[in-house]
């Protein structure tokens, strides 16, 4: 517990987003299958899970699977669609007594297995009314796909309603993303050392700090999620303006 004395709860990120990157290298530098790396990511992520809660954390969103990750090969996709499967299973249960919400960010598509589908909806439906801590997973999520469904939502709701009158605003973007009252990330994580966004939350993050690691997935803690928000709490959010005179 030492690592929290000179963080400040006061001013704790409301809502801090993470890309697990680094599985497959974390496993190949050990000569182990890349899936090895996966299922090594279980551990790093209950534990920056339980940091968070810990520290009360209100909102936390984490990077499961891409719109673009179906280009990998075959055995790898359907791994991750086992493990995720599995993960919820095994761990839905501790989430829900400890007050975590859990919530999915993506695209329902014929391509994510139903067994999948059904898990998620078990999951989300058991922890839906917990306060003490939102986890959002993103799965089969990708930042445009997400504004392409807001766009035609926009469209689709101007048709419907006749409201073709109405004012375009990035309001009329927000509130038709996949959960409206979601928070925009303060604070971005990236582990695996790209310095890259990938395709996440690209609405959400335009004013989210950023910080990066070279530490791969597998060999996150909670005590690295502290050490983003010590770094977080020394920044200058100036959101445009300048500083006060
Ligand atoms: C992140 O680790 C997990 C997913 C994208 C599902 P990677 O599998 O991308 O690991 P690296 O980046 O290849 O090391
Ligand atoms: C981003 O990681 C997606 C997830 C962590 C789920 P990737 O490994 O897919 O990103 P790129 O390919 O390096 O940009
Ligand atoms: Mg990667």
């Amino acid at each position: 517990m030492s690592y929290l004395s000179d963080l400040d709860l006061h001013r704790l990120p409301r809502h801090v987003a993470i890309v697990m990157d680094g599985n497959g290298r974390w496993a190949t530098q050990r000569g182990l299958p890349r899936t090895e790396g996966h299922a090594a990511g279980e551990e790093a992520l209950f534990d920056t899970v339980e940091g968070a809660l810990d520290i009360g954390l209100e909102w936390l969103t984490v990077f499961a699977f891409s719109t673009e990750n179906w280009r990998r090969p075959p055995s790898e996709v359907r791994y991750l669609m086992g493990f995720n499967r599995g993960l919820l299973r095994r761990r839905r249960d501790d989430l829900h007594r400890r007050g975590a919400r859990i919530r999915f960010a993506g695209r329902v598509d014929w391509r994510v297995p139903r067994s999948v589908l059904r898990e998620m909806e078990i999951s989300r439906e058991m922890t839906k009314s917990n306060t003490k801590m939102t986890l959002t997973i993103a799965f089969n999520y990708g930042g445009r796909t997400e504004i392409v469904d807001a766009v035609k939502r926009v469209l689709e709701d101007h048709d419907r309603r006749r409201l073709k009158g109405e004012r375009m605003t990035p309001e009329s973007i927000s509130s038709r993303l996949y959960h409206p009252d979601m928070p925009d990330p303060d604070l971005l994580i990236r582990t695996g050392g790209e310095m890259r966004i990938s395709n996440f939350l690209l609405w959400q993050a335009a004013y989210a700090e950023l910080w990066f690691t070279p530490v791969y997935w597998p060999d996150f803690n909670r005590e690295n999620l502290y050490e983003a928000i010590r770094d977080y709490q020394k920044r200058d959010r100036r959101f445009g303006r300048v500083e006060d005179q």
